[in-house]
């Protein structure tokens, strides 16, 4: 669902998120320069009302920094994010106030995000009363269409049961329609379904592949390549803190052109998460975003590396063998 001339949900452009290394006293007292955590370095793309965006990479990548970098819960160091044409990157609290309701975010742990002293009436109705939104009655309303949207039906059924009484994916369906009460725009789903039974995964995301069709801009977060091909309309892989490729999600999986892309592809995805395997190439050192790699951050564990990638820093490009809007940050495609 593409709005002409409107302009994008989400647009971030060559973000920059750093955490401190903790010196210690004798770091500090010795006078050793701050070293840095470079979580996000460098990252954009654009996000449109009606679509779903994966971002897919390995732990510690720096997908949550982004995500919440986005929403501006940790300040970022550089670049600009602007969420439905306002540059929202240097908003006090108190405008950012209003925007919030607009952009929600689910976590991987549901247990995180619901207080179990609430029942799910009160965990729906409460951001409703925080916003200050609508009349009793009204709110009432909302939280059982928020329910209903989520599969939670008859809402009778759930309203009066507190977390421990639900099933880990009826949680998380409670955790979605506690957002969706506030009829944002922007719902970020952060690993929404690896703390859940395989059995229950396919719901929560056709949940959230539904909202998607009623014009949410959704920016989901996984590990998981193939669950990102099979629901989302494009994917961003990222590595070491920045994105290596994008693209259409059927060209990224049908015609992967970095090789970190490739190689997370080259594992047959198990079911079970126990059971997956990391990609062979992968198994090395683990990456450091404290010492990132100079040249292209991957090439320390590339296998098409060549001598000239120690010292090029490679930018996202069109490579001659992709499609349209399909880029990959590599020297060698
Ligand atoms: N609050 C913090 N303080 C310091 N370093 C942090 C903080 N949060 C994250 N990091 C570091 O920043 C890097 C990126 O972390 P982030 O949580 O964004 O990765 P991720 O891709 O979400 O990983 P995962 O898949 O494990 O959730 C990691 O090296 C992590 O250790
Ligand atoms: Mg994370």
């Amino acid at each position: 669902m593409t709005t002409n001339g409107a302009p994008p949900l989400l647009e971030v452009d060559s973000l920059v998120t750093r955490y401190p290394v903790p010196r210690g006293v004798v770091g500090s007292l010795a006078r050793q320069p701050q070293r840095w955590v470079h979580a996000v370095a460098g990252v954009s793309f654009r996000l449109r009302r009606g679509e779903m965006l994966a971002l897919v990479g390995e732990s510690g990548c720096g997908k949550t920094t982004t995500a919440q970098s986005v929403l501006r819960l940790v300040d970022s160091d550089a670049g600009t994010i602007r969420f439905d044409g306002t540059d929202i990157t240097a908003l006090g609290s108190g405008d950012l106030r209003g925007l919030r309701r607009r952009m929600q975010i689910i976590y991987q742990d549901p247990y995180e995000s619901l207080d179990p002293r609430f029942r799910v009436r009160r965990t729906l109705v409460e951001p409703l009363e925080v916003h200050g939104i609508g009349s009793k009655e009204e709110r009432r309303r909302e939280a059982e269409e928020a329910l209903r949207l989520t599969g939670l039906a008859p809402p009778e059924l759930f309203l009066d049961r507190y977390p421990h009484e639900l099933s880990g994916g009826q949680r998380q369906r409670v955790a979605i329609a506690a957002s969706l009460v506030l009829h944002p725009d922007l719902l970020i789903a952060d690993e929404p379904v690896s703390m859940l039974d395989v059995s229950v995964r396919a719901g929560i995301l056709g949940i959230l592949d539904d909202l998607r069709r009623r014009g949410l801009g959704i920016l989901m977060i996984t590990h998981d390549l193939s669950t990102a091909a099979r629901y989302a309309d494009r994917i961003a892989v990222m590595y070491l803190g920045r994105i290596v490729e994008e693209g259409a999600a059927r060209d990224v999986v049908a015609n992967p052109q970095h090789p970190y892309t490739q190689a997370l592809l080259s594992v047959v995805p198990k079911r079970d998460p126990r059971q997956r395997q990391r990609p062979e190439i992968l198994r090395g050192e683990t990456p450091n975003p404290v010492d990132v790699p100079r040249g292209c951050r991957f090439h320390p564990r590339c296998p098409i590396a060549i001598p000239e990638c120690r010292d090029v820093d490679p930018e996202l490009l069109q490579p001659s063998d992709a499609r349209a809007g399909h880029l990959a940050a590599c020297i060698r495609t």
